[in-house]
């Protein structure tokens, strides 16, 4: 996997969380160095889209959500939540919008707390390893300066303390296991005496030299565990960034 030309584009990608998209908020990312602007509209649809108006080539990131479409910042055009049909052209009112204009959008799936696209046909056998319906926290997201590849490498030595022990010091009877479940997907246990946690951690390929890290933990735990779990997966995940770049830094010419 020298690079993102090298990944397979049928398959399902993480790109942010629900909490990510907020009511009128355009989330703003990118996968596979393809621009992508995510929206959440009435019904609670996702739409990823490519970032450009199918118009001009303007950002939709930088327009704005009104009710069931987004409208764009240049010359107002309007897209439709679901389909990204063009609705409305402010320049010609009173006629029907060209059926031709239509934003390009991507599939979606809401799994794990995250929100998964893909960029090609056909869809793959292998969705997402969480379901829909789950108790899960996403944690916060964190972009690495790094190949995924080179990210996984330091993913798989991922260690954490179970959600109900953190308030307590750490002793010697805990553990924890990372195993690498795809190219881009680990799964992560840890224990202390009866307390468990798990975790999912997953790669988003930004483009060749970037790599999201989302995670999800398989638990809602609730007041100050919650915001305490949070941070210590944000402390590693910020540490993991750190060697990550530390290392693509020393080996650079
Ligand atoms: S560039 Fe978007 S409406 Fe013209």
């Amino acid at each position: 996997m020298s690079g993102a030309e090298d990944i397979d584009r049928r398959r399902w990608f993480a790109l942010c969380s629900r909490e990510d998209l907020p009511a009128t908020h355009i989330f703003e990312t990118d996968l596979l160095g393809q621009e992508l602007a995510v929206w959440r509209g009435p019904g609670g649809i996702v739409n990823v889209w490519v970032n450009r108006c199918p118009h001009r080539g303007i950002r939709l990131t930088v327009g704005a959500i009104m009710g069931a479409e987004l409208r764009c910042a240049y010359h107002g055009y309007r897209y439709t939540n679901g389909s990204g049909a063009c609705s409305a052209v402010p320049a010609q009112p009173g006629r029907a919008a060209p059926r031709s204009l239509c934003v390009k959008s991507y599939p979606v799936l809401e799994a794990g707390g995250l929100i998964w696209t893909r960029l090609a046909d056909p869809e793959p056998a292998a969705g997402p390893p969480l379901d829909g319906t789950g108790d899960f926290t996403p944690l916060y997201g964190l972009a690495v300066k790094s190949r995924p590849a080179e990210v996984a490498i330091h993913l798989a030595g991922y260690r954490f303390r179970p959600s109900a022990a953190l308030a307590a010091p750490e002793t010697a009877d805990e553990s924890c296991s990372t195993v690498q479940i795809d190219a881009y997907g680990f799964q992560s246990v840890a224990r202390k005496g009866r307390l468990t946690s798990e975790v999912y951690l997953f790669l988003q390929p930004v483009d060749a030299q970037t790599t999201n890290i989302h995670g999800v933990l398989c638990e809602v735990p609730d007041g100050q565990r919650l915001e305490a779990a949070l941070r210590h997966h944000a402390q590693l995940f910020g540490r993991l960034r750190d060697a990550c770049e530390r290392g693509v830094r020393d080996r650079a010419p």
